[in-house]
């Protein structure tokens, strides 16, 4: 995982306990592909907003905040606990903002996990082999379907998350998942 790099400099005690969670739950997530092809091994969150969003946290139950996520470089991705405990990948952007679509840590082929190579730029899966590009379509199968999507929304610092019913941006048609 070369999503975020570690600086040398002592970052903030809450700051390297984020990278370190982020650290381990990417290796956790290669691991777990392997052995439990379906394994969700998040707590799903439970606050959840009027209008149906949930709050991003970690796997200690702590909200994130935006700036934390923010304070990675451009490209960087963060594997957070999702809607239903799936885990899903944000993504900071060049003008460093949060990107609004999540990308769900599932593989389409048989329900995967896997890693976000930087190198490559793609989510890799290790159970059969596909690739995904950086917003999660098909770059070789056997995947059939584009990753599935989470609406993501930052409110005051505060990391949301909603369920994407709205048309998929990378195919212009209706979502698989709806
Ligand atoms: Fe990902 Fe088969 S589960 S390629």
């Amino acid at each position: 995982n070369e999503s975020f790099s570690l600086q040398p400099d002592s970052p903030s005690l809450s700051r390297r306990k984020l990278l370190n969670f982020l650290t381990g739950a990417v290796v956790a997530t290669t691991t777990g592909a392997a052995l439990y092809p379906a394994a969700k091994f998040f707590i799903p969150p439970s606050e959840t907003s009027e209008d149906g969003g949930i709050l991003a946290k970690d796997q200690l139950g702590n909200p994130i905040l935006a700036s934390q996520l923010l304070a990675e470089a451009p490209g960087s991705r963060a594997l957070i606990a999702g809607l239903a405990g799936e885990p899903t990948y944000l993504t900071v952007r060049e003008d460093e903002t949060l990107s609004p679509m999540g990308i769900v840590d599932n593989c389409t082929h048989l329900g995967c996990t896997f890693p976000w190579n930087s190198n490559a730029q793609q989510f890799q899966c290790p159970c059969h082999g596909s690739l995904y590009d950086a917003r999660g379509r098909v770059v070789r199968g056997p995947a059939p379907l584009p990753l599935k999507l989470t609406r993501v929304v930052v409110k005051n610092e505060a990391i949301w998350l909603y369920p994407w019913h709205e048309l998929d941006p990378r195919t212009g048609e209706r979502p698989w998942w709806v």
